[in-house]
């Protein structure tokens, strides 16, 4: 068995601040905004909050350009603020979690300012500079966020490396001054109490751009370990904290290195191979393809079954992806039913089931009419490519309904009020209208609402501890409908069955033939049941957990 850890056993909750809840009402939400809303995260059982970047930030990529890894963004509030939230939270038993980008900085950050003044700066080396190969970019790579990675600087005559935007130089982590500054802002953070960080695209800090190699490069899990012995490693001092490594190109061997605890490396990693399934290979995150569910099935069970000697993230949502009951599911007749069922299939898996803000309540994706109306940099971007390159408008606007980040990333909806109740001014992005029927008021009031189907399965998992440490047994595999699993440890058993789609269906299970076993129906997503013993009737997106228990005769 998997020795127990907190963070095996806890429920994060990600908050990505810009868009939870403003307090002050300037239309952007804020760290008070997030120490309001403590006892609703108290009341739905979380462990743990993650918070998407809060510090001093242009805000060119929404603070995941850094300016300074010491400070709060002005938007957010003071460092006051952030050390009454961790005060506030610890009071209620609930931990936070630092979101840390380490791979690249803001250019307004004082490191590239220096950096970027002269060639024997004592900065220089902290970011990737290359000279001009032939007047023209030192090779082809590419911009996560469209065109060159390289960017020219006229005041030296050399590029330097941006990954993501132009206003996010990379940091140059072959350089050890680096690596300590890093480990430095790492231990300010756990002395000021946070429990955890979550590592943006730390796959990438071992790039070696001259053989155009990004992510998992040699010197990867060199860099983590030293970090981890710097900081991470905080059982030694008492500090238990949890870390989350970035990775999307992470595969199980590659996840394994991460997260086997003999490497001493991460706590576990978000890997993405479930939630791009609707995306063609070799092309771009924009060109989409239908789910096939076999396909999905095949990826989740894989990383059950096989990625054993780590630990496993669960997770549909966050602030990069689309809403998991418009990207897969059904948001429109069926989207309480599906919500539901997204969240019993993951939060039965073995696993850290991570809930993104609104996921809770089931939000769904936004559609705005005109690109004016969208905010991410990567939307905004793509679209001017592609406008560039000759692409329709209505085919553009139609791969940002279904893959713009803005799709995740509309404020929270509180109350059917003005503005769902986010902000008394003009929110920074536009509120999705369906805020008058999706919000949390209304679903608090509603004992069949997605939002107690949450707080149903997140207590589920603190009492039944097969949740968390039981082996995971799939059934049904070649189903091309049905997702369904046992979960198994010691003499507890539970069966968590899921109809995906909106065809009724009739299942005939074993354990259901009623000599044997007792069945009791632990949580359901229909107020009334329909089992009848040997069959299993499954109505659109049902889905259900089942306890099974042995007669002894
Ligand atoms: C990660 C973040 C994303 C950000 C990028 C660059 O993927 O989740 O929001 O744009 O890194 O920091």
């Amino acid at each position: 068995m998997s020795e127990r850890r907190w963070w095996k056993e806890a429920v994060i909750y990600q908050i990505y601040p810009r868009s939870f809840n403003d307090s002050d009402g300037d239309g952007i939400g804020d760290i008070k905004g997030v120490t309001e809303k403590l006892d609703y995260f108290k009341w739905l059982g979380v462990d743990a909050l993650w918070l998407s970047p809060v510090y001093k930030s242009p805000n060119d990529d929404n603070g995941y350009d850094i300016s300074d890894y010491y400070d709060i963004m002005d938007e957010f509030g003071t460092m006051e603020d952030m050390d009454n939230l961790i005060a506030e939270a610890k009071k209620r038993g609930i931990k936070i979690i630092m979101d840390m980008v380490f791979n690249h900085t803001s250019d307004e950050h004082p490191w590239f300012i220096e950096s970027r003044k002269s060639k024997n700066n004592k900065y220089r080396d902290y970011y990737v500079w290359r000279d001009p190969v032939d007047g023209k970019e030192p090779n082809d790579m590419g911009s996560v966020f469209s065109g060159s990675a390289w960017q020219f600087d006229e005041k030296t005559g050399q590029y330097y490396l941006h990954v993501f935007s132009k206003k996010q130089p990379d940091l140059n982590w072959e350089n050890e001054k680096v690596r300590k500054d890093i480990a430095k802002i790492v231990e300010f953070w756990l002395d000021k109490g946070v429990e955890g960080f979550r590592l943006d695209v730390i796959e990438n800090i071992g790039k070696i751009p001259d053989d155009m190699i990004v992510a998992n490069g040699p010197k990867l899990h060199d860099y983590i370990h030293e970090l981890y012995e710097k900081g991470f490693d905080s059982l030694g001092t008492g500090k238990d904290i949890v870390t989350i490594g970035e990775c999307w190109s992470a595969n199980i061997d590659i996840a394994t290195q991460y997260t086997a605890p003999e490497n001493e490396e991460l706590s576990m990693v978000f890997q993405f191979e479930h939630v791009s399934l609707d995306e063609q290979k070799g092309k771009a995150k924009w060109d989409t393809k239908p789910l096939d569910l076999l396909e999905l099935k095949n990826v989740l069970f894989k990383w059950q079954l096989e990625h054993t000697k780590g630990w496993n993230t669960l997770f549909w949502d966050n602030h990069d992806l689309p809403r998991i009951v418009s990207h897969y599911g059904n948001d429109t007749t069926y989207r309480v039913e599906s919500a539901k069922m997204f969240a019993t299939l993951l939060h039965g898996m073995k696993g850290t089931p991570f809930i993104y803000q609104g996921e809770e309540i089931g939000m769904t994706n936004i559609k705005f009419d005109d690109i004016s109306d969208y905010r991410d940099i990567e939307t905004l971007n793509m679209y001017k490519e592609r406008m560039e390159q000759g692409y329709e408008v209505e085919d553009i606007m139609k791969s940002i309904y279904i893959k713009s980040r803005d799709n995740g990333r509309t404020p929270m909806q509180w109350t059917s009020g003005k503005n769902g109740g986010f902000t008394t001014s003009n929110p920074w992005l536009g509120v999705n209208p369906n805020y008058r029927d999706i919000n949390v008021e209304s679903e608090l009031a509603d004992e069949n609402s997605v939002l107690h189907h949450y707080k149903k399965l997140i207590s589920l998992r603190k009492e039944e501890k097969a949740f968390v440490y039981g082996d995971f047994r799939p059934i049904l595999v070649d189903d091309k409908e049905i997702v369904a699993y046992y979960r198994v440890y010691g003499k507890d058993k539970f069966l968590v069955i899921c109809n995906f789609y909106g065809r009724d269906r009739i299942i005939e299970i074993a354990d259901f033939d009623g000599t044997n076993v007792n069945v009791t129906e632990i949580i359901s997503n229909y107020c009334d049941s329909s089992t009848e013993l040997g069959k299993l009737k499954l109505r659109p997106y049902e889905s259900a957990i089942y306890k099974i228990d042995s007669i002894v005769q």
